[in-house]
């Protein structure tokens, strides 16, 4: 296959309304908790993008029946918590660990076994993180290097309820046991050291589901049926980080954004860029029956931004905005420090390698201490050729950095990944 590549050049300012599409992680979780419901389930905006069509594709191989009506509206007839089919054959889910994790969750509760596999960066991600609890409320499951790695072969079968403290803040982890837990013998609980995007919990509720949300602690009881309902998919706030960091760092741009998510789970980023100086203002919207998640509007106004600190305690709620903050903090006078970014490690690339290597080849003074990563930013930086090393996240930081850029073209190798998440981001950028 031809490599991919993005040339992008520097830009003075700009001005723009950007169309947004949908939020990857709801979407993911409105496709799974339609397809196990009972009864029909609408999705409007879905995320029409590589990784959640193979959430999507997983449980067409699984029996369940899906349309698309226009361009990213789907609908899904929902099998009910146990109609689900023996899948023919390997379940392949690319790039993407949110469907391979919250899978493992529900495959753990049917009666048959399947195999769930992934591209070669999926089949090194750390898979133990579920495997241990899944297997402790009852499955079995073979892996790669015993049950660290796909492709996975779980065998679910009768489940019980778990009490369980994370050992890593990870939402993929805490979706995953609740999903395990809607077939299990009595009460599921997780407790979490640090608040992670709370999706699961919501949509859950949206399709029916009791749930009980105390502090970091989150139980629910096994069995009964969800029921099949109406979603609509706000704009995915991660997607916006990247044009809201870049207008931000471009003095007279100004951006707007419509109708996004602004889960308080999610946009820790905007914090981070607000306490960097920023002009960001957020008018929040009325939050409506089809979403059980906050959405509205940003508004963004570039000027200059200067260097902070980010604290391990705030890494959970701007995971998968680490890298394009990098970006800022180069644009940033001062000094930034990200610490203890080591989940940044297991992402689809190790976005702390991807981001130091690729930045410091445009001039940028950034290195890392262990999982700290420290910039000395405000200086001017230059284009060059680049890596994406087919992270999506990656590439697409590194876009903007191009663009941010004081002179010099940028070339971005390898940027198909892109397609995982954002396949308009090429257009828009
Ligand atoms: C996600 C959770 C996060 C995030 C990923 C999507 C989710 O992963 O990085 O892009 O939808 O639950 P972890 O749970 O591994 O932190």
């Amino acid at each position: 296959m031809k490599m991919e590549n993005l040339t992008v050049s520097p830009i003075q300012k700009f001005s723009k309304t950007l169309p947004l599409p949908g939020d990857k992680s709801i979407s993911h979780r409105a496709a799974m908790l339609g397809a196990i419901a009972k009864g029909k389930t609408e999705i409007r905006n879905f995320l029409v993008a590589e990784d959640c069509l193979h959430t999507v594709k997983a449980f067409q191989k699984m029996g369940v029946e899906t349309s698309f009506q226009g361009k990213d509206q789907l609908t899904i007839k929902g099998r009910g918590l146990h109609g689900l089919k023996r899948p023919g054959g390997p379940i392949y889910l690319g790039n993407s660990g949110t469907s391979m994790r919250l899978l493992l969750g529900i495959l753990a509760g049917q009666p048959f076994s399947a195999t769930v596999t992934g591209d070669p960066s999926l089949s090194q991600r750390p898979m133990r993180r579920v495997v241990f609890p899944l297997e402790k409320m009852g499955a079995a499951i073979e892996g790669k290097g015993g049950e660290h790695f796909a492709p996975l072969t779980i065998r679910g079968g009768v489940l019980k309820g778990i009490r369980y403290h994370l050992p890593v803040p990870s939402a993929q982890v805490k979706s995953a046991i609740l999903l395990a837990g809607l077939y299990a013998e009595g009460i599921t609980s997780v407790i979490e050291s640090s608040k992670t995007r709370d999706h699961t919990e919501r949509m859950l509720q949206h399709f029916g589901k009791k749930l009980a949300v105390r502090g970091l602690t989150v139980s629910l009881k096994g069995n009964g049926e969800l029921e099949g309902s109406r979603v609509a998919v706000p704009g995915d706030i991660s997607s916006a980080a990247f044009f809201i960091v870049l207008a931000s760092a471009l003095e007279g741009s100004k951006l707007i954004v419509h109708n996004v998510g602004v889960n308080p789970t999610r946009i820790g980023f905007i914090r981070v860029l607000k306490r960097m100086g920023a002009d960001i203002t957020l008018i929040p919207k009325k939050e409506s029956r089809e979403k059980g998640e906050p959405e509205g509007d940003i508004e963004v106004r570039g000027r200059n931004l200067k260097g902070t600190t980010v604290l391990a305690s705030e890494i959970p709620g701007l995971i998968d905005e680490l890298p394009i903050l990098m970006v800022a903090g180069a644009c940033a006078k001062g000094k930034t420090q990200f610490q203890q970014a080591s989940e940044l490690r297991v992402k689809e690339t190790d976005r702390i390698y991807s981001m130091v290597t690729n930045l410091r080849k445009m001039g940028v003074s950034i290195w890392n201490e262990s999982d700290d990563v420290i910039i000395d930013g405000g200086k001017p930086f230059h284009g060059s050729t680049l890596q994406s090393y087919k992270d999506h996240r990656t590439a697409m930081s590194l876009a903007v950095a191009g663009r941010l850029a004081q002179k010099g073209k940028t070339l971005i190798r390898d940027v198909a990944c892109i397609r995982t998440s954002f396949p308009d981001f090429i257009n828009l950028i």
